[in-house]
């Protein structure tokens, strides 16, 4: 029995990595992110390691490394590859893992395969990245109902933005999911900013209790 976590989002962009990152770092974790789609800017595995100060041989290799910043099952067309479940089982290791998906639940991986079908092969307590803007009740309550179609356990929603307590209150509410905590926008997104923001937010002692 390992703690292992899956880090999904509502959406791109949501802040999946830099959650990835201060939690990785937290747990003293190792860190994998199954498929990078663009290789041009600073991919996820480089920002966690950055900014979660995490040493080269906690990151795991991607499986797959797409060049285009596009949706998976298209960047990995463009690299002239395809997306095969057996690839992306995860890596055993000793400790705690944290893997990262791209995007959110739906994104399809192939012309037959969604993110959210190898989550649920996996069975892996998902962390569910939420925003705390404007139109992130329906995200939100739509990707809790996405992972319940699949079975996939549910760990709890980290919230990422500014603080809207009526937002999260009706979220838990609604769904019955727990609320882990809220990230807030840091100004200054330094390594050390971060690490100080997630143990003011989140109590590292519920992450301990995730076996899978
Ligand atoms: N807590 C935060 N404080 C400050 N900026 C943040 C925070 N969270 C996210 N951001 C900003 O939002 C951008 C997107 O966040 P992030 O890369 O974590 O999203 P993502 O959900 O991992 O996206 P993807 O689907 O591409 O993997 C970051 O580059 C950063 O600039
Ligand atoms: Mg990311």
């Amino acid at each position: 029995m390992t703690t292992r976590f899956v880090i999904s989002g509502t959406d791109t962009g949501v802040g999946k990595t830099i959650f990835s990152a201060a939690l990785t770092s937290a747990l003293g974790s190792y860190y994998w992110k199954p498929v990078q789609s663009g290789l041009d800017e600073e991919t996820d595995t480089q920002i966690v390691r950055r900014l979660g100060r995490v040493p080269s041989e906690r990151i795991l290799p991607e499986a797959y490394r797409l060049a285009t910043p596009v949706s998976p099952h298209l960047s990995a067309r463009i690299d002239g590859t395809s997306i095969v479940t057996e690839t992306l089982d995860p890596p055993s290791v000793n400790g705690p893992l944290v893997i990262e998906g791209a995007g959110g639940l739906m994104v399809p991986l192939s012309e037959q395969l969604l993110f959210a079908d190898a989550f649920a092969q996996w069975k892996i307590p998902v962390i569910l990245c939420a925003r705390t803007t404007l139109g992130t009740i329906n995200h939100t309550l739509l990707s809790i109902e996405a992972l319940r179609n699949r079975a996939i356990p549910i760990f709890g929603i980290a919230f990422i933005g500014e603080m809207n307590l009526e937002t999260q209150r009706i979220i838990v509410q609604l769904s019955g999911v727990r609320s882990l905590g809220r990230l807030p926008i840091l100004p200054n997104l330094t390594a050390a900013a971060l690490r100080a923001a997630f143990h003011e937010n989140f109590d590292l002692e519920t992450f301990a209790d995730a076996r899978s």
